[in-house]
């Protein structure tokens, strides 16, 4: 009996070696709709990665010694002539007996296959899909039309929904037939294009995921996308170019003017809804640019820099109702909103100044393809000659054509709410490239529905933080680790604990996050303590 007992713990403290790294060991996934082609393994060791920046919720790191079984599984939705590539990566020791679906970003399903090594460093089993339409981040060029004038609806699906569903399906399996439990949680972390595929399952699939990160969601795709190309079409409409460093420049002057308003004067506008600075109030000012040429700020610098800040308009001021029922926090002639104020100019904004000093717009590489690819049907079409009139009827024309598909914007959680999934989304108040107040109207959304939506879905808003990163603010240390003990120990985040990337004047910073509506309010004491700032209902 006890030799018994002895051999049995054995067996079970063997480590997985690599004849369960086999494709012959792991039993072939099936997937309604789907067939699956094929299915290889490797023995993955010694996997060694250097992230030198915050990215993907987690800070910067380097990973070495990891090694683990991938698996790879393609498939194609017969009649679809589509090839989808999902791949399976199982941590060969320690496994935390949980599983993580890993997000994309822009145009890919998953940023790229190296995205999943944090997560199993950690003791995850990951799971990433390229959704068929390949690796591209910032066009989908290669995928989007069939041929001239026809989408690849198929294709676009896959990318929009389907994919992220599958991988979770076929991911679930391969774990349970590797090391035969299921995971006892599942989770979802992505960022930006990652945000919306967790969205997207809370809202399509809620039996997929117990816990979702989705930060600094690309939700309503279809609304925020057009509206990233508003400052390419301003300035092709104006016709006037302003170089890197007066963008720059205004970005200093608001946040010298807005600083205070959150009572820390730090760099960082905290408080950026109610930072109204006008930079009409700088023309006339010269300062140096980065070519050590003196610039004058003009009239129409300022003009297109209000242009930017307000967000798309409709063509005549006519109210946005009339072109499309947009979120009811818009103003009148609002068609979606523009990047707050602090926010870096570079990426929607982009303008490139030769050596001779004349200065050219460049679109934003997304909202060009879409524009491009989804709205002209034409890979070639030239995007610069669109109007005010044109740019309202492609805003249209978007949603119309798109929101069904690809918005991933509905407020009804009710059956992921009802089997006590959690959800956490977090987004930096400087992002540049996805309009935070598309994520609050989200949330408001939601909270309209379900009064008690603070018990299963949060909101946290970041100070000075760009896009899923970057810029000066502290970022999440541990988001996932926050939403595991929500779920699995029922600790509410009251609060996301942040660490700076680098210091904000002069030291690194702790902060509390707290949850939307509420702001992170500093209160007294050494502004790096995070114990120097309370949850207030406003600064
Ligand atoms: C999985 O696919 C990737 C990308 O195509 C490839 O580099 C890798 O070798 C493949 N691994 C297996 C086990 O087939
Ligand atoms: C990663 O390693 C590089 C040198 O190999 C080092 O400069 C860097 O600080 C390390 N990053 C972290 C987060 O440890
Ligand atoms: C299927 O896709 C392949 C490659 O993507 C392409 O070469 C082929 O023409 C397609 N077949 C059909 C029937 O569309
Ligand atoms: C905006 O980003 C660009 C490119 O990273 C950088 O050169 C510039 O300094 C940033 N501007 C501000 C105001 O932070
Ligand atoms: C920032 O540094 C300056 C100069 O050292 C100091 O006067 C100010 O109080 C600091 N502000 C914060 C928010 O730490
Ligand atoms: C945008 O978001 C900011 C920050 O949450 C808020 O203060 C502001 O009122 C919002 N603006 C609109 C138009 O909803
Ligand atoms: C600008 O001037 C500084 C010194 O004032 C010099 O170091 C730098 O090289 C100059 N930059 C350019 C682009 O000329
Ligand atoms: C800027 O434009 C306003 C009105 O359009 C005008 O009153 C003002 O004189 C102009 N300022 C400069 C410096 O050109
Ligand atoms: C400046 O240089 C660019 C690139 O060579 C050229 O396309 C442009 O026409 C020039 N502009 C002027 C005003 O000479
Ligand atoms: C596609 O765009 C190109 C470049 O603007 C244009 O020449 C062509 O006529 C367009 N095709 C169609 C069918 O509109
Ligand atoms: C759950 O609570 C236990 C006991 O406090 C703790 O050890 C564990 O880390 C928590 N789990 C998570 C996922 O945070």
């Amino acid at each position: 009996m006890k030799l018994l007992l002895l051999h049995l713990l054995y067996v079970q403290a063997t480590p997985l070696n690599s004849t369960q790294c086999s494709a012959n060991s792991i039993a072939t996934p099936q997937v309604y709709g789907a067939e699956i082609t094929s299915l290889t393994t490797a023995l993955v060791t010694n996997y060694a990665l250097e992230i030198p920046t915050f990215s993907n919720n987690w800070p910067a790191q380097n990973i070495s010694g990891l090694s683990f079984c991938q698996i790879n599984v393609t498939l194609t939705h017969p009649g679809a002539n589509d090839t989808v590539l999902n791949q399976v990566w199982l941590p060969l020791e320690a496994w935390n007996e949980r599983f993580v679906g890993i997000g994309g970003g822009g145009y890919e399903a998953v940023s790229n296959w190296d995205t999943l090594a944090p997560a199993v460093q950690r003791g995850y089993a990951a799971v990433g899909t390229d959704a068929g339409v390949g690796m591209n981040p910032n066009s989908a060029d290669a995928w989007a039309l069939a041929s001239p004038g026809n989408v690849n609806q198929y294709l676009l699906l896959n990318f929009a929904s389907r994919s992220v569903h599958e991988m979770t399906v076929i991911g679930k399996q391969i774990v349970e037939s590797f090391y035969g439990n299921p995971p006892k949680y599942s989770y979802w972390q992505g960022c930006s294009t990652g945000g919306r595929q967790g969205l997207g399952e809370a809202q399509n699939y809620p039996d997929d995921y117990d816990g979702i990160v989705a930060s600094a969601p690309a939700v309503n795709w279809n609304d925020f996308t057009p509206a990233q190309q508003w400052p390419f079409t301003v300035m092709n409409n104006e016709r006037h170019f302003p170089r890197q460093c007066e963008f720059d420049y205004a970005t200093a002057a608001a946040v010298s003017a807005c600083d205070a308003i959150d009572g820390l004067v730090d760099g960082i506008i905290g408080a950026p809804g109610r930072c109204f600075f006008d930079p009409v109030t700088i023309v006339g000012q010269t300062f140096e640019c980065d070519d050590n040429s003196t610039v004058v700020f003009s009239n129409d610098t300022a003009k297109v820099i209000r242009m930017i800040w307000d967000g798309p308009r409709t063509e005549d001021g006519a109210p946005a109702a009339q072109v499309w029922k947009g979120p009811t926090t818009l103003d009148g002639d609002s068609l979606w909103y523009g990047i707050l104020r602090g926010a870096n100019f570079s990426t929607l904004a982009l303008t490139f100044t030769w050596p001779n000093g004349s200065t050219v717009a460049q679109p934003f590489a997304i909202s060009d393809s879409w524009f491009r690819d989804f709205l002209y049907k034409n890979a070639s079409a030239d995007t610069a000659k669109i109007d005010y009139s044109e740019f309202q009827s492609l805003f249209q024309k978007s949603h119309q054509q798109y929101d069904s598909v690809i918005g991933t914007s509905d407020a009804n959680l009710g059956p992921f709410r009802k089997r006590g999934a959690k959800m956490i989304t977090w987004q930096g108040l400087a992002d540049s490239t996805i309009m935070p107040n598309g994520t609050a109207n989200y949330y408001d959304r939601v909270n309209s529905i379900y009064p008690d939506t603070q018990d299963f879905y949060r909101v946290f808003f970041a100070p000075g933080v760009g896009h899923c990163g970057n810029g000066y603010g502290p970022l999440p240390d541990d988001v996932l680790g926050a939403l595991r003990d929500w779920v699995e120990n029922g600790t509410v985040p009251e609060t996301l604990a942040t660490t700076s990337a680098s210091a904000i004047n002069g030291t690194i910073r702790h902060q509390a996050l707290c949850p939307y509506p509420a702001v992170s309010k500093y209160k007294n004491g050494d502004p790096i303590m995070s114990t120097s700032y309370e949850c207030a209902n406003e600064f």
